[in-house]
């Protein structure tokens, strides 16, 4: 299994939106990228995809750089895109199998896995339906299927569960374990805490910066498993070289903690893969708001 690699990536347009950072996105494990937006998530799987140039430094993929010359990502990459990024006069069906047909299989076939694709994701039944005709949650999986219909080495989704109710939420993360499982590379982008939570490992962005994280996770699985006795995250023998422990991330309305050097990066890992936590926290201990709060502060 290979890790996809970023060393020293700045991406420069009128300002600075990615300071320099060093990332390793594991292979086998759900990577959890947040942060507020506008802080460079989309632009950080860009590039760590192919679809952007670095102005400095280099994504790299089994001693590869991502970055091809044309925007064009490399046939081990697959993405879910946050706008994404669907031909709204194709059927759900047809917007799936192109991509497969993009990558050599014959059409027949095709259709044939990108009707099993959108099954995995409860939309079999909608196969036939022109995408424009599809509710934001329904078109969100489609394109989650068209992403992990092609057993991608590296998969980079982006928000792809933003539009979606907490059972097809956990739907899609049991579909992105599965391909985690399967020793893909798999990093989501998102706000959402119970993301966050359910995958192994975590890196938190403001402001085009990797930020520290200050205090311990009080969400309900977290809760559950340290109850458990089960090790403290960054403890485990898959946390190595991790850091601080928690993970969570805040809502837009939150002011991030001051951003630290990228020479400090923060990875947080779990010790084992977890179900999606509730959204909504039960009682003020579980505010997820408090995460990016340095303690004392208010
Ligand atoms: N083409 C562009 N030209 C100028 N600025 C851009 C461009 N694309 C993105 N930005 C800026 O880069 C910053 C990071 O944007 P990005 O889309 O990566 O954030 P994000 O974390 O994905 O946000 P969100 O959670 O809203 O999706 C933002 O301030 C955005 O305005
Ligand atoms: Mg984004």
């Amino acid at each position: 299994m290979t890790d996809l690699e970023l060393r020293g990536v700045r991406y420069e347009l009128t300002r600075t939106l990615l300071h320099d950072l060093d990332l390793t996105f594991r292979a086998g494990r759900m990577t959890a990228l947040s942060g507020p937006s506008g802080s460079g998530k989309t632009t950080l799987l860009s590039i760590a995809g192919g679809l952007l140039q670095p102005s400095l430094g280099e994504a790299t993929y089994a001693g590869e750089p991502m970055w091809r010359g044309t925007g064009d990502p490399r046939p081990e990459v697959a993405f879910v895109l946050q706008v994404y990024g669907l031909v709204p006069i194709l059927s759900a069906r047809e917007n799936v199998s192109v991509a497969l047909r993009a990558r050599g299989t014959d059409p027949d076939e095709a259709d044939e896995r990108a009707s099993a694709a959108l099954a995995r994701f409860h939309i079999g039944d909608l196969g036939d339906r022109q995408v424009e005709e599809l509710s934001g949650g329904q078109m969100q999986r489609v394109a989650l299927a068209r992403g992990l219909c092609v057993g991608a080495a590296v998969l980079l989704a982006d928000e792809p569960t933003s539009e979606l109710d907490e059972g097809n939420r956990a739907l899609v993360l049991a579909e992105l374990r599965r391909e985690a499982d399967r020793g893909a590379v798999v990093v989501v982008a998102t706000h959402d805490p119970a993301v966050v939570d359910a995958c192994d490992d975590h890196h938190a962005l403001d402001d085009g910066r990797l930020v520290d994280h200050t205090e311990p996770v009080h969400l309900g699985v977290g809760r559950h498993r340290a109850a458990e006795g089960a090790p403290a995250a960054g403890t485990s023998p898959a946390g190595r070289g991790a850091s601080a422990v928690s993970h969570e991330t805040p809502p837009q309305s939150i002011q991030p903690v001051a951003p630290v050097p990228a020479t400090a990066p923060v990875t947080t890992t779990h010790p084992a893969p977890a179900p999606p936590a509730p959204a909504t926290p039960a009682d003020p201990d579980d505010d997820p708001h408090r995460i990016y709060r340095r303690p004392g502060s208010a």
